[in-house]
């Protein structure tokens, strides 16, 4: 019998040092919406997304990740991943209610220890009636008169991990498919691709190396628009207005999308993405993308230097002995042994 417990990415919690100028930053160039705000945080949505909210801002020291929220298929599937981890030490317990969403169950991964939540419960967004698009009725709103470039939906987070293989196994656990990986050399991969299902993107989640021994950390968050066009407007709109880029745009070999990375004013690595093939593969086996020549997995040009700050910049960073740890870790021996960690035993 197959099983789906996961149905999408439903929220990703963006923990910023600057919250007013992050929320700005998310309306004026990503095109966010603004639902709620509640405490420290600010609710925020994709203009196509139909749930309360898929993003939220919550001030912090540091710009790093909070909560990763995921929306179940059924109204039971909460209780089934809470089954699966309750004896675990990545159980952390179920909460009643949040905004946004309803009884909730909290995990950790199990080697990058981030926060996850499943619910299946979700409060929807309500338009005002002048905003409805009762001609269009599969969206929650009408496009925005800055539609062209405006995020329509979140699309996948990609998170460093101290053991890759180890986490790899944790998130098949849940029914995580392993789309592709890069490797430098064989069993040495430096970044892989998973997915809950088969709808959209072929990966919801990434995962990268932390070499620093810390844990919970983000490298960035994804949001979609329609066209490929409008990424290279955006990283014209960026650019204009002083948030320069990363990297970028471009075309990735694993997924096919056309990407393009900023930070924003907290610090912390946004993408916006369009484009790309739908898997939809049930058996589909991981594909192996090679570094070594120009990466096509990376660039399916292969003309692209990637820039040291992606490799390195991970959120928050480290302390001064973590980024010791971290440079140590860099050289290729040391490297190698870390990749080369059996995927351990999902304790
Ligand atoms: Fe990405």
């Amino acid at each position: 019998m197959s099983e789906i417990l996961l149905s999408q990415l439903a929220h990703v919690e963006l923990l910023s040092p600057k919250p007013e100028e992050t929320v700005a930053w998310m309306k004026d160039v990503l095109g966010l919406q603004e639902t709620t705000r509640e405490g420290q945080s600010v609710y925020m949505r994709g203009w196509a997304e139909w749930l309360h909210s898929s993003f939220i801002v919550t001030e912090a020291n540091e710009p790093g990740l909070g909560r990763i929220g995921w929306r179940t298929y059924g109204p039971g599937d909460p209780d089934t991943v809470a089954k699966r981890l309750i004896d675990t030490e990545e159980h952390v317990g179920w909460i009643d209610s949040w905004t946004g969403h309803g009884r909730t169950y909290q995990y950790r991964s199990a080697f990058g220890r981030h926060l996850n939540e499943v619910f299946w419960d979700v409060d929807l967004y309500e338009a005002p009636e002048e905003l409805k698009d009762h001609a269009v009725p599969n969206r929650p709103q009408k496009m925005p008169l800055n539609g062209g470039g405006a995020a329509r939906y979140l699309d996948h987070v990609t998170m460093p991990t101290g053991n890759m293989r180890g986490d790899i196994e944790f998130y098949k656990k849940l029914g995580a498919r392993h789309t592709a990986q890069t490797e430098v050399e064989p069993g040495f991969s430096v970044f892989s691709t998973l997915t809950c299902n088969a709808i959209r993107s072929t990966h919801d989640v990434a995962l990268v190396p932390d070499f620093s021994g810390m844990t919970g950390r983000g490298h960035h968050i994804a949001f979609r628009v329609d066209q490929r066009v409008d990424v290279e407007r955006m990283a014209e709109a960026a650019v204009s207005h002083g948030t320069p880029i990363e990297l970028g745009p471009g075309v990735h070999g694993i997924d096919e999308i056309t990407y393009l990375y900023f930070r924003e004013p907290g610090g912390f690595r946004m993408e916006v993405n369009s484009g790309g093939w739908v898997n939809t593969m049930p058996d589909w086996e991981t594909k192996t993308y090679h570094a070594a020549g120009g990466n096509p997995g990376q660039s399916i040009y292969r003309n692209v230097e990637i820039p040291e700050s992606f490799i390195h910049d991970s959120f928050p960073a480290p302390p001064k002995e973590a980024a010791e740890l971290e440079q140590a870790a860099m050289n290729e021996e040391a490297a190698a042994e870390f990749f080369h960690q059996k995927p351990a035993a999902l304790r």
